[in-house]
C-alpha cells in the first residue's frame, strides 16, 4: 500500500497534499480527545472520510460506529431512530427499537448532513450532548448516554442560526472542535494521485498522459472527489489504449450557463465531439498497447 494511502473502518482514503496531511494531522489530535468534532466542507470533499478517521484513531476505535444522515429520514422518524421508541409508541411501532445513541454506546455516532435536523429533535440532541439521560419515543426508562458525537455538514452552520433554522446553543454545543475539509481546488496536489487510486481500482495498468494530468489538475472539481471518480470511471470507458489522454476525458470545463449565446454553447459541444473518434474507424497507429482486455469492474 503506497505510504500516502489509508484505511479508515475499511474505506481508503489517499492523502497526498501538504494541506490534507495538516487536516489529518489535527484529525489524530482531535480524535484522542473526548470533543464534540463538527466537519465542515462542501459536499464530496471527504466529509465521511474524516469523521471514519476520527473514529479510527480515538481511544473508542474498538467500539462501535454508528452512521446516520439525518436527511435520510422523515422528520417524524428522526426521532424514534436516533433515540429509539417503546413498542406501541405510534401507530407502525409493532416492537420495542433500541435507538442508534444505543447502538453507538461506548463508541461513535456520527451525524451526516446535520443542519437537516428539525428543531424539535435539536432541543432532544442538545440535552443528549449535554449527558442528560434520554427517554425512547414512548418510554418511561431514563437512559444514559456514552456516545461520541462527530456531526458533519456542508451547510454554513452559521448562516443556519442567523437564519434560525438552527439553534444557537446546538451549534456551539456541536462546534467544540471544527474541521474543514477543504475543496479539491485548494489542494490540487491531491487530484491526481486520488484519479490514479480510482484508475488502479477499474483499469489496473492504465495510467494518465501529462496533458491528462494536467486537465485533471486545473480543473476546478464543484463536485470534488465525487466528480473526479466519476470522470475517471468515464476515461475508462472510452479510453482505447493504457494511456489515458485528455480527449478520454469528459469536458472538464463546466458547460457553458444558458444565458451565454449559441456560439458559445457550441464552441463547447465541438470541443468535446472533436478528440472522439467514430466507433468504425481504424484505431489510429500508435505504440501504445491497444486497450482490448480491460475489466471494468463497475462504480464501487
Ligand atoms: N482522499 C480520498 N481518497 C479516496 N477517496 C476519497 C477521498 N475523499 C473522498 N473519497 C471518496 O469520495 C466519495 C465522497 O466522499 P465523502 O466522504 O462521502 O464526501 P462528503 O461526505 O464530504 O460528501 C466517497 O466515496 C469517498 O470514499
Ligand atoms: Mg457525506
Amino acid at each position: 500500500m503506497p505510504d500516502k494511502q489509508h484505511v479508515y473502518l475499511g474505506v481508503a482514503a489517499i492523502v497526498a497534499s501538504q494541506t490534507m496531511r495538516d487536516v489529518m494531522y489535527l484529525v489524530e489530535r482531535a480524535a484522542r480527545t473526548s470533543a464534540t468534532v463538527l466537519i465542515t466542507g462542501e459536499t464530496g470533499t471527504g466529509k465521511e472520510i474524516v469523521a471514519r478517521a476520527i473514529h479510527h484513531y480515538s481511544l473508542r476505535a474498538s467500539r462501535p460506529w454508528v452512521d446516520f444522515n439525518c436527511a435520510a429520514l422523515p422528520e417524524h422518524l428522526v426521532e424514534s431512530e436516533l433515540f429509539g421508541h417503546e413498542k406501541g409508541a405510534f401507530s407502525g411501532a409493532d416492537s420495542a427499537k433500541p435507538g442508534l445513541f444505543d447502538l453507538a454506546n461506548g463508541g461513535t455516532l456520527f451525524l451526516d448532513e446535520i443542519g437537516e435536523l428539525e428543531l424539535r429533535v435539536q432541543v432532544k440532541l442538545l440535552r443528549v450532548l449535554d449527558g442528560v439521560p434520554y427517554y425512547r419515543v414512548g418510554g418511561q426508562k431514563k437512559i444514559p448516554v456514552d456516545a461520541r458525537i462527530v456531526a458533519a455538514t456542508n451547510q454554513n452552520l452559521e448562516a443556519a442560526v442567523q437564519a434560525r433554522r438552527f439553534r444557537a446553543d446546538l451549534f456551539h454545543r456541536l462546534n467544540q472542535c471544527q474541521i474543514r475539509v477543504p475543496p479539491l481546488r485548494e489542494r490540487r496536489d491531491d487530484i491526481v494521485p486520488i484519479a490514479e487510486y480510482f484508475l488502479r481500482q477499474h483499469a489496473e495498468h492504465a495510467r494518465f498522459s501529462a496533458d491528462a494530468s494536467r486537465a485533471l489538475e486545473s480543473h476546478s472539481w464543484p463536485g470534488n472527489v465525487r466528480e473526479l471518480r466519476n470522470a475517471v470511471i468515464q476515461a475508462v470507458v472510452t479510453a482505447r489504449t493504457y494511456e489515458i489522454g485528455v480527449a478520454d476525458l469528459p469536458p472538464l470545463q463546466a458547460p457553458a450557463p444558458a444565458h451565454q449565446s449559441h456560439a458559445a454553447t457550441w464552441n463547447w459541444t465541438s470541443w468535446r465531439r472533436t478528440p472522439y473518434l467514430p466507433r468504425c474507424s481504424r484505431p489510429a497507429a500508435t505504440s501504445r498497447k491497444p486497450l482490448t482486455c480491460w475489466e471494468f469492474r463497475g462504480v464501487p
